[in-house]
């Protein structure tokens, strides 16, 4: 295990199964309120990954290591990605919090043991999503949204769950429109965001339009 995160796993009994474990690490460090979310988005992310004929165990899995970054203060997320050798993009370097998505994944690689592709990859991008993303990663991705436990995104978990009727990509995309239309209110555009959304309304944009316009109420 890296220096770095055997300093932030200190004291900890690892016992092998994950949900305990992420539990610990929270606790460890005073995170109770992220470790309710993450077995929240891990259970609605089990949920999408059965209604779309996804491998449940790995949305489970997934779901449950997407945020133990959060672990790490904003402040050390650029130092510590590059403690990790990790290539990190100006828009990272100008708002280190999105950071958390890919040290989250590289965290469950060395703490937590995960050598499963798929399960990294929809924890490295639960935030932005990226280009040629594929079904796993976007039910995580989603999973958080729905599961965002602020009021304010009330009306956005509901445009979702309708979008969500018509299918998965229409949801992803319903969510990536919403953003964009907000883009001169967000701290940074991540690029792998905007490859996201170009790649889906390039396949989808005609098809889910109606559909689409309802997360832009
Ligand atoms: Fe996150
Ligand atoms: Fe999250």
């Amino acid at each position: 295990m890296h220096y770095l995160f055997e300093q932030l796993t200190k004291g900890i009994r690892f016992t092998g199964d994950v949900p305990t474990d992420v539990r610990a690490l929270f606790l460890k460090w005073g995170l109770s309120h992220t470790s309710e979310h993450c077995m929240r988005v891990s259970k609605e992310a089990s949920q999408l990954a059965r209604r779309f004929s996804i491998n449940v165990g790995e949305a489970l899995a997934a779901g449950l290591l997407h945020d133990i970054s959060n672990i790490v203060p904003r402040s050390e997320m650029v130092a510590l990605a590059e403690a990790l050798k990790l290539d990190v993009l100006p828009e990272e370097r100008d708002f280190p919090a999105i950071l958390h998505q890919r040290l989250s994944a590289e965290m469950a690689r060395d703490i937590f043991q995960i050598d499963n592709r798929s399960i990294l990859s929809a924890i490295g991008c639960h935030t932005t999503l990226k280009k040629g993303a594929l079904s796993l990663d976007k039910v995580v991705f989603l999973a958080d949204k729905i599961q965002w436990d602020q009021p304010s995104t009330a009306p956005l978990r509901d445009a979702i769950r309708i979008a969500l009727d018509k299918s998965l990509d229409t949801a992803v995309l319903c969510y990536l429109n919403y953003l964009w239309e907000r883009r001169s209110d967000l701290a940074v555009i991540h690029p792998w965001m905007r490859e996201a959304r170009e790649e889906l309304l390039t396949i989808e944009k005609d098809k889910y339009s109606g559909v689409i316009q309802l997360c832009n109420t």
